[in-house]
């Protein structure tokens, strides 16, 4: 057989065209209006792409981190809104999509320096979070699980520790303001809670403070200027033969301790 001929009958495997089990049924999901026959075991990303689109926005991370997939459905027959990731959700039968690549919530401006972690901070730079009547939507919107009203809630009565803390995981996706009927940016009321919290509560981590002051006098120049200079090779060689910390790293040091 010619080379020719044998690269007739290679099949590639591209992300937009999953390899299916023999046999995958299919089911109807509505995508821009428009229905169509997908692989039932697709997520909805997957599914999107398998339809023929393209994604240029709405799509970044497709492991559940970044945000940048909500997604909205109803299932055809029933009254009921659902919310979820767009890379994590499977496909369900009749399916009505709708992508929300991006909320448009209203954020603060400030100089993060020179602000106090207070609740009056918060709620100067945010006041609408005092209009939460309590109806917990934005916690059953979000696809984090995180008690959204809670954050909420900690923030009006001013405990910024709190806030932040409920709200470590928030990937701000935006579905909860998209439900809010206060009108609440809850991702950046939380965003500023974090960088409160991180700046002005947290204790400061007097290793970190050392290692700063190491690297503003210039210890690690030289080393950085070596790595620049490498080529691809050299660097992967590097990598691969570095020392690596082991997951219990109680008490250990490199053998290497030029850097330290
Ligand atoms: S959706 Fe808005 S009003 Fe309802 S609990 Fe959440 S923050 Fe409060
Ligand atoms: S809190 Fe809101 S923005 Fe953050 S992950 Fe949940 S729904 Fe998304
Ligand atoms: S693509 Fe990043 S969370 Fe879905």
């Amino acid at each position: 057989m010619s080379a020719q001929a044998t690269k007739k009958i290679e099949v590639i495997a591209s992300g937009d065209r999953p390899i299916l089990p023999e046999g995958a049924r299919t089911v109807p999901v509505y995508i821009m209006g428009k229905k169509y026959l997908l692989p039932e075991t697709l997520t909805i990303q997957k599914a999107i792409e398998y339809a023929g689109y393209q994604f240029i926005r709405a799509c970044g991370c497709r492991g559940g981190i970044c945000g940048a997939c909500p997604t909205v459905w109803r299932i055809q027959g029933d009254f009921q809104l659902h919310f979820g990731l767009a890379c994590q959700t499977v496909i369900q039968e009749n399916m009505i999509l709708a992508q929300i690549p991006f909320f448009p919530a209203n954020k603060a401006v400030y100089d993060l320096e020179a602000l106090e972690a207070t609740g009056e901070v918060v709620a100067a730079l945010y006041p609408e979070i005092m209009k939460c009547v309590g109806c917990n939507t934005c916690t059953r919107a979000c696809p984090m699980d995180i008690d959204v009203m809670e954050y909420i809630n900690a923030a009006m009565r001013g405990d910024v520790a709190r806030a932040a803390r409920v709200s470590f995981d928030c990937i701000q996706c935006g579905l909860c303001s998209a439900r809010c009927p206060a009108q609440i940016a809850h991702y950046h009321v939380a965003q500023l809670c974090r960088r409160l919290y991180g700046k002005y509560i947290l204790p400061r981590a007097a290793h970190l403070e050392k290692r700063v002051e190491e690297i503003q006098a210039g210890k690690y120049d030289g080393v950085l200027e070596d790595l620049a200079r490498m080529d691809h090779e050299e660097l992967r060689k590097r990598y691969v033969e570095r020392e690596i910390e082991p997951l219990d790293s109680t008490g250990w040091e490199p053998e290497d301790k030029t850097y330290l």
